[in-house]
Order: C-alpha cells, then structure tokens, then sequence
C-alpha cells in the first residue's frame, strides 16, 4: 500500500451458510432445465437457500460471530462494521447497523457497501486502508446475500446459478510486511446495464406495473458479463500483484468470485496458476454475490490451505460493473 502507517490484514474469518440445499434435480422440477446443462456450463450442484423469515443480517450476524471467535475479539472492541450486500434487509437502516444490534457491537461506526459480487474485496480494502491510517483498530468486514430473495424463479438462464450465504472477517494491525500488500478495485459504469435489479429504487419505484413486469429481480446479460469476468480477472491480478513487485508465480492461494467454474478456469489458464492452489467450492454454492469470497476463503483456511507469510490473492467481478483484487502476506 502507498504511505501506508501500519500494516493492517486479516485476523480470523467465519462463514455461515443456510441449511436448506437446492439441487439441480429440484430445480429440474421448477424450469425447463437439466442437471448436464447446469454442471457442465456453471460447474453449480447445488446451493443454500435462506429459510422463510432469515434475512440478510442473520447469515452476517452468524459469519460475524465466527471471525470474532477466530479473531479472540469481543463483539464491543470492534470499531467498524462494514457490510457488502446486494440484498440489504430493507433500504434503510443499512445492514450494518442491524449486524451490530445483534452482535451487541455497540461501539462500533457501520455502514453497507454495495460494489456486487466484488463488494467483500471492496470494503477489505477499504477496512485495511482505515486500521492503516490508524484511524480504526478492529474492523469486522462481511459479505453477505439472501439472492433467493431477488431471483426470478421463473428465469431458468439466471435461477440456476444464485445462492445464499455469509462470510466475514477480522481486520486489524499485523506484524510489518504482512497483510494487505497491495490492491486493485475499478468499475466499468457505462457497462451497468448488463446486471440490474431494475426496480425498487428512486429512478423506479415499486409499483403494481413493475412487479407485475418481474422488474425487481436479478435482470443479467450473461454472455456479456462472461466476456468481461475472464478478461478483467486476469488484469486485476496482473495489476494489483504488479503493484507490489509480484507475479502470478508467486501466489500461494488463489481465491477467485465463485460465479462459473468455466470463468474460473479460463482466467487461471491465462495467468498460468495451477488448480491446486485456487479454492473452488462454487459447485456447492452457486454465486453468492459478495458473500463468495469470504466464504471461500474461510474454507481455504479451515482445510489448511493457508500458511503463515503465504501470498493469497482475492478477485473479485460483478454488477457495476465492478471488480477488485487485493494481495495479502498471510498472519498477524
Ligand atoms: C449464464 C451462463 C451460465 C450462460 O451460459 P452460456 O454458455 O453463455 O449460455 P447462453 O446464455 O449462450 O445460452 C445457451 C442456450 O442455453 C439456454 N439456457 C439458458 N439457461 C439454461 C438452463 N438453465 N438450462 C437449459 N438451457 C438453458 C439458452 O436459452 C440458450 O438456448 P438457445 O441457444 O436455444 O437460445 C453464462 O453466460 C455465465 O455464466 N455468465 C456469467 C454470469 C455471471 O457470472 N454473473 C454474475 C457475475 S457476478
């Protein structure tokens, strides 16, 4: 990082998933879809599926109180919650502020972030940035999504591929030459269109007219955020391992935006990294927007994929659209 004070990293992470799993078999019974066409184009098996009444802020809740247990820090020593979500529980108050209500958080600033499916990398970055500064000590960084909740379950190009879930972790000061090394975050604006939830908001309010035209669901142009995920994987890695004095050669573990196996795949072949070091775990999620990469890499670290001083390296891509990269050395 650039005149950075102090290093910042990550402490602990956690990660809560709903109970409830949605095959590609059930899905067989709810769209004119099959389980060959939804594994050998996503990679997806299956994927969590919040209960009736669980929202957004109780997966948060949940994945929040596992990193705090990983990090050995109390719920009233954080001074920053930050959320990353497409699916607040409502417009306002963000989501934040109910994360912090129910881990009894109470001294600590909140605040949503909304950057889609790169919104956990963003607001690292940003979490990283404050300890830094010193201006913050301990920040719980969350990503978190009830898609099922957005998706239209009539749409087969975009019901197979969405999931619920939470992950999130502990940022705080680390010892010097560790943690976030470098990072990368962009938008392409002009883009946007290519994935909306077109209503709901103040350009276009819900009404009869727009519920009944399906306008507050997830709307995507897939084959054109395909295109874009590939390329814009390989040139965040680049740029932000670049940035430190790094190359692709030089990361331990890879863990990208779990979205499709074949976006996965393609970008790792044109950075040339082997499969054994990138965590994949999209064909029992799905994508789970903002909530896919901290999950991914709380299970990186629960199978021991993760050691001490190794270089990990998080992308991310999505609605904006956006992407962000960030390299980490691994530790405290
Ligand atoms: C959505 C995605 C899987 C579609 O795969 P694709 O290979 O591009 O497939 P296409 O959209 O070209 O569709 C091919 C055919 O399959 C059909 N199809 C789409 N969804 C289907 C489904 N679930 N089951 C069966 N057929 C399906 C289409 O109707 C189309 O049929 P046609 O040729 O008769 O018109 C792929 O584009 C993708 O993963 N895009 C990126 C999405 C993403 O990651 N978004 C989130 C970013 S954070």
């Amino acid at each position: 990082m650039t005149k950075q004070l102090r290093a910042a990293g990550i402490w602990g992470t956690g990660s809560a998933v709903p109970e409830r799993i949605l095959t590609n078999a059930d899905l067989e019974k709810m769209v004119d879809t099959s389980d060959e066409w939804i594994t050998t184009r996503t990679g997806i098996k299956e994927r969590r599926i919040a209960d009736e009444g669980q929202a957004t802020s109780d997966l948060a809740a949940a994945a929040g109180r596992r990193a705090l247990d990983a990090a050995g820090v109390a719920p009233e020593e954080l001074d920053l919650i930050i959320v990353a979500t497409v699916t607040p529980d409502m417009m306002f108050p963000a989501t934040a502020c109910l994360v912090q209500m129910k881990l009894g958080a109470i001294n600590a600033a909140t605040f949503d972030l909304s950057a889609g499916c790169s919104g956990f990398v963003y607001a690292l970055d940003v979490a990283a940035r404050c300890v830094a500064s010193g201006g913050y000590d301990r920040v719980l960084v969350i990503g978190a999504e009830v898609l099922s909740r957005i998706t239209d379950w009539t749409d087969r190009s975009t019901c197979v591929l969405f999931g619920d879930g939470a992950g999130a972790a502990v940022v705080g000061p680390v010892s010097e030459g560790r943690g976030l090394l470098s990072s990368d975050l962009g938008a392409e604006g002009a883009q946007g269109h290519l994935l909306t939830l077109p209503a709901g908001g103040s350009l276009l309010p819900a009404s009869l007219e727009t519920v009944q035209e399906r306008k507050h669901y997830i709307c995507m142009q897939g084959n054109d955020v395909f295109k874009f995920a590939v390329r814009i994987m390989e040139e965040t890695t680049l740029k932000s391992l670049q940035k430190c004095g790094l190359g692709p050669k030089d990361i331990d573990v890879y863990i990208p935006h779990q979205a499709n196996i074949r976006i996965i795949d393609a970008a790792i072949k044109r950075l040339g990294i082997p499969r054994e070091k990138v965590l994949i775990n999209v064909q029992w999620y799905g994508n789970t927007s903002a909530a896919s990469v901290p999950i991914a890499l709380n299970e990186a670290q629960a199978a021991g994929m993760i050691k001490d001083d190794d270089v990990v390296v998080l992308v991310g891509f999505g609605a904006g659209l956006t992407w962000a990269s960030a390299v980490l050395r691994w530790g405290r």
